[in-house]
């Protein structure tokens, strides 16, 4: 992240949840009626121009198609770390910790939430934008705190006590399309202090990118460090649960993008390249 810049993927993935918002029931796996309300205006006309019905089927695929399937991973890794949410919320878990929260707008889409405490986390750069956006929007959570960060500098845990996050209490971590954006150090220390933070039965939910390097992976890259958002920390899949274990938590899933599809949209499109992981932890 450059420090005077908000980042702009942020702005990205959210659109993506605004045009599936947009899309037929089958296709609108993680419904987020209120992302386009958050985005700047250019991309919410954007969403609605390319979103309208009869349209908005065939710029799914297309789009899917143009990006290798980038675009489709979006309201899938969604929907999974959203389904993994609700499980942990309905058996009482009452603080969601969103890393890197860029437009993520759980706390004002999920009735669910309703008895839950979020604190969203986020470069200052980020998040001042969205504190504007979000102006006079009610939350459905039972609160919302806002704390900036810079996770290179800084460990969560010099801002969540702060803002009430209570220790004792179980919570659940949502790290959705940020990891990659860090140095392993950045993503080592953040664990770390999840670790520390987290009570007994917390949950993580992380999504992550592996180090393989195809064409069309590098061309992501190339184009991540062109938007000013290098791809920083890919991770293989034992590097992480390594990481994990090593700091007290149990791998219950590590999943992609195709197991997404299948498990949403009953298939995987053809042209669905595996870009991004989730794997859900939990604290021993
Ligand atoms: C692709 S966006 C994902 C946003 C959100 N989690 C979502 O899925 O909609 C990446 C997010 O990581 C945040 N980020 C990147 N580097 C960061 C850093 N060093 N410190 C804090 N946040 C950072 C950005 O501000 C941005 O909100």
């Amino acid at each position: 992240m450059r420090d005077q810049h908000r980042s702009f993927t942020s702005d990205l993935v959210a659109a993506m949840r605004a045009f599936y918002s947009e899309t037929p029931a089958d296709l609108d796996v993680a419904s987020d009626p209120v992302a386009s309300s958050l985005l700047p205006l250019p991309l919410t006309l954007l969403v609605k121009a390319v979103g309208r019905p009869g349209l908005a089927r065939l710029v799914h695929h297309a789009l899917g198609r143009a990006s290798f399937g980038l675009s489709y991973g979006v309201p899938l890794r969604t929907a999974a770390i959203d389904e993994a949410l609700r499980g942990e919320v309905s058996a009482g878990c009452g603080q969601l910790v969103l890393l890197g929260a860029g437009l993520d707008a759980r706390a004002f889409r999920l009735p669910e939430l309703a008895e839950c405490a979020v604190y969203e986390l986020d470069h200052p750069s980020t998040q001042g934008y969205k504190r504007l956006r979000v102006g006079s929007l009610e939350p459905l959570a039972r609160s919302v705190s806002f704390c900036s960060i810079d996770f290179e500098q800084q460990s969560i845990g010099e801002v969540i006590g702060e803002a009430g996050f209570v220790t004792q209490e179980r919570s659940f971590w949502i790290w959705e399309g940020v990891t990659m954006y860090l140095t392993p150090g950045a993503i080592d220390a953040t664990l770390d202090a999840v670790a520390l933070y987290s009570a007994p039965g917390s949950t993580l939910c992380m999504t992550y990118v592996t180090p393989e390097r195809g064409v069309i992976r590098r061309a992501g890259l190339i184009s991540a460090g062109k938007i000013g958002e290098p791809i920083l920390g890919a991770l293989s899949q034992s590097e992480v649960r390594s990481r994990l274990e090593r700091r007290g938590f149990s791998v219950l899933s590590d999943t992609d993008s195709r197991d997404w599809a299948r498990q949403y949209w009953a298939t995987a499109p053809p042209s669905l390249r595996v870009w991004e992981r989730l794997v859900v932890a939990r604290r021993a």
